[in-house]
């Protein structure tokens, strides 16, 4: 997928700037990349096909670049298709991301113009230059912008003109600032590295970006905005190991800063809208797959009694059933970390033909299921590198806890409790001892349901290990003849309306020989292992998650199996 970056300074710096930038983009995906710099005397553009390997020797020093890499989309794999693109005079420079869906009807006024490539992106250049005979730059790429039909993110700048224009709708750009110079990156990774403040801007966000300063302006009212300044550690965002033994440990640890960043983030966040349409919707459903699926359960039993509607959640490969019940009335939200689960793609596909209006929830900028979608939330997670989705669930769940009006300090402090050495091994202790059984149980009610089908599924996933999670409802109903003496049951038991009945479900387990361990706020006499988690309402879910990931880890690791490529799975399940 496309990736921008972009630097504007009082000093010079070299294009080992931007060209890393652009590396620490590849994760992403691309074909293709070039960058620009200024100097006195000119634009200077170096464009490549293929991975980022050689390096842009012909890029001079300069005060003012911009890079990019290509996922062609418009036009084929060609060095004239490549960003950054021109205007007829080589004044103007620019790239983008997204897809101008008017491109062919914006171009027709542009006949004069010597336009090189098959992309849509070279005429909002011409664009831009058409504009430029009688407006400054920034008034020129606003009324250009404004314009364009689609999720675009676009970075221009001009020859001599100490500044970076950047607009957004739908396609994601973060503000980077520095001292005495600023960056710009279509995703934090790119710039990480060179500052922790930053600004993420919003959907038809208008910015003009110099050394000293960052000015924000509604694109479409030209008005000031007043925007927040978010700082983000590093060891958030960048894709390096950072000294952890695994993705898998290193992105469970991260879930602290990401879940405090998110209780401390301003609520104008998609989120808030996506829960002021659910309010307007005859019918809501939350749907995902694996994980996400999870996160939908989780998120719909919380959501319905805060807007006190019912929201249905089905995995997005069983959702054919309620295919009817889908109407221009309908709010459908899909979680996912890729953005590219074909499940949900295709079920996102028929419900935009019903007239569906449709939110996501991902952690992929610029993925399939960020364009479908009439509204978006990005987790700001940063990449997920290991096949486990951890972070990303707990994100998804935060961020819903949050919009609900939680407060997720306690559950906080508690994961960061969870994280520390004497916790880490004490449930260490208690993998050692489970390591070898062939099937586990992990046994809730309620809103800790979803959460229990997460911890069976982690285990299973990475530890190999039979793990089953059922209601404590269901129990009697079947799942209890397979308690024998010993069998390892894990009973979620937060301090809410189940609490009784978990308890009560845990002791039928214990009469028959089940091994009990408890993950709750108070200690019982039916448990026979008990890690403690602090009551913190409905966040209280977060740390249960946490331990759930931890144990799973740590029985893999055990077992000596990967923690980040597990057998048979794969990040991002984009086939049927
Ligand atoms: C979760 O640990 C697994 N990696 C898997 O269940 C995953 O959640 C599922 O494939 C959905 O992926 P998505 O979130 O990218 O849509």
């Amino acid at each position: 997928m496309c990736g921008i970056v972009g630097f504007i300074s009082s000093t010079e710096h070299d294009s080992n700037l931007v060209f890393n930038g652009l590396k620490n983009l590849e994760y992403r995906g691309y074909d293709s990349w070039g960058i620009v710099a200024d100097t006195d005397q000119q634009l200077v553009d170096q464009k490549f096909l293929g991975k980022i390997t050689s390096f842009p020797d012909q890029i001079p020093p300069s005060f003012i670049s911009l890079g990019h890499t290509r996922w062609a989309t418009h036009g084929g794999i060609t060095l004239d298709n490549c960003h950054p693109h021109f205007d007829c005079h080589h004044q103007v420079a620019l790239v983008h991301n997204g897809i101008v869906e008017n491109y062919q009807s914006l171009q027709k006024d542009l006949k004069n113009h010597r336009i090189l490539g098959q992309t849509d992106t070279e005429i909002i250049a011409h664009l831009i230059e058409k504009y430029r005979q009688k407006h400054n730059l920034l008034e020129s790429v606003r009324l250009t912008f404004n314009q364009l039909h689609g999720l675009n993110a676009i970075a221009v700048m001009e020859h001599q003109n100490n500044q970076i224009i950047v607009a957004k709708n739908g396609s994601p750009l973060v503000i980077g600032l520095g001292k005495n110079a600023n960056y710009l990156a279509s995703d934090i990774n790119a710039i990480s590295n060179l500052t922790d403040q930053f600004i993420f801007l919003e959907d038809n966000w208008l910015a003009q970006i110099t050394p000293q300063n960052v000015q924000i302006f509604d694109s479409a009212t030209f008005k000031k905005i007043k925007y927040t300044i978010q700082k983000i550690s590093s060891s958030l965002t960048d894709t390096d190991l950072n000294g952890y033994p695994n993705y898998l440990a290193k992105e469970i640890h991260q879930q602290f800063q990401i879940i405090k960043n998110i209780n401390q983030q301003n609520l104008n966040q998609p989120i808030n809208q996506i829960l002021k349409l659910a309010q307007k919707s005859d019918q809501i459903f939350f749907t995902g797959c694996g994980s996400s699926y999870h996160a939908a359960y989780f998120n719909s039993l919380i959501v319905s009694p805060k807007i006190n509607r019912p929201v249905y959640s089905f995995p997005a490969s069983e959702f054919s059933p309620y295919d009817n019940f889908l109407t221009d009335k309908s709010l459908l939200v899909v979680f996912s970390q890729s953005g590219e689960t074909i499940d949900a793609i295709n079920l996102v596909n028929f419900a935009k033909n019903r007239g569906v209006t449709v939110a996501s929830v991902i952690n992929s900028p610029y993925s399939t299921l960020h364009r479908l979608a009439d509204i978006c939330q990005i987790l700001p997670c940063g990449p997920e590198k290991c096949v486990l989705s951890t972070k990303t669930f707990t994100a998804q769940l935060a961020l819903f806890l949050r919009s609900i009006g939680q407060d997720l300090t306690d559950s906080i402090f508690d994961i960061q409790q969870i994280l520390k050495t004497r916790y880490l091994s004490k449930i260490n202790l208690l993998a050692q001892k489970i390591a070898s059984y062939q099937h586990i149980f992990i046994i809730a009610r309620g809103n800790s349901l979803p959460i229990a089908h997460e911890t069976a599924l982690k285990i299973k996933e990475v530890s190999y290990i039979h793990a089953e999670s059922f209601s404590g409802g269901e129990l009697k109903h079947g799942p209890i003849a397979l308690i024998e003496p010993g069998t390892p049951c894990i009973i979620i038991a937060p301090n809410d309306s189940h609490y009784d009945d978990i308890i009560s479900s845990a002791t039928e387990i214990k009469a028959r020989g089940g091994w009990i361990i408890g993950i709750s706020s108070k200690n019982n006499s039916v448990f026979d292992n008990y890690l403690s988690v602090s009551d913190s309402g409905l966040s209280t879910a977060l740390s249960i998650t946490v331990i759930a990931q931890i144990l799973a880890g740590q029985l893999c690791q055990i077992k000596g199996y990967d923690p980040d490529k597990p057998r048979n799975l794969a990040k991002s399940v984009t086939v049927k």
